[in-house]
């Protein structure tokens, strides 16, 4: 592993520990203002679609369709929604991911707790995030799923958090910037709750 990039580990580790302990010292864990209302959701999910639709379009077919991949748990409600408002032929798998502290692996900073069914080789692949924040989830993601040979790979993400990124990603499309807030509903979630809200609220 590049020294760089082990730093960088390193230091988003402390963060998001760091995070944790604010949260838990200082928040009572609950849903607090709503920052994307559900009307907001929908028309960006909407937009969203329209675009990734209309880039698409001459690409797929029945027999080559897109391929979504929802990173699980939190995409699960972005990409039902999405899935059913594109126009395009669409197929959908999940993978499961946890971050890795650095200091418990030598080999990176994601581990794959359910991966794939299905083969990426030649297909056209459409990675659905809900939140993109230091990046390096995706940017991991994008190295490895990359290294499959799918005929191409995009990444499209409902939410992004610009001022906490440790490096560089690229997101193909993205619905909605958001300020520096830990942030709860519509499949995001505090320790296994609040997935099920339908708006996305700042955690108090
Ligand atoms: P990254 O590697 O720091 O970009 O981590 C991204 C992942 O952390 C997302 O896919 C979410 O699962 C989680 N995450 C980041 N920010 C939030 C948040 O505000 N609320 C809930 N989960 C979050
Ligand atoms: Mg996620």
């Amino acid at each position: 592993m590049p020294f760089r990039f082990f730093i960088c580990l390193c230091y988003h580790q402390k963060e998001r520990e760091k995070g944790m302990g604010r949260l838990q010292n200082s928040m009572k864990g609950r849903p607090g203002k709503c920052l994307v209302s559900k009307a907001q959701i929908d028309a960006l999910v909407c937009r969203l679609a329209k675009e990734i639709s209309d880039d698409y379009k001459q690409r797929v077919s029945i027999e080559e369709p897109l391929l979504l991949v929802g990173i699980l748990k939190g995409a699960v409600i972005f990409m039902s929604d999405l899935a059913r408002a594109l126009t395009i032929p669409a197929a959908m798998d999940f993978m499961a991911v946890s971050s890795y502290g650095a200091s418990t692996t030598s080999s990176g900073i994601v581990r794959i707790l359910h991966d794939l069914d299905t083969s990426l080789e030649n297909r056209h692949v459409l990675v659905v995030e809900d939140i993109v924040d230091t990046g390096l989830t995706l940017n991991y993601l994008r190295e490895h799923l990359g290294a499959r040979q799918p005929k191409d790979l995009r990444i499209v993400s409902l939410l992004d958090k610009p001022e906490r990124r440790l490096t560089d990603v690229t997101i193909d499309y993205v619905g909605m910037e958001i300020p520096d807030e830990f942030v709860v509903g519509y499949g995001l979630d505090w320790d296994e709750k609040f997935r099920n809200l339908p708006c996305v609220r700042v955690l108090e």
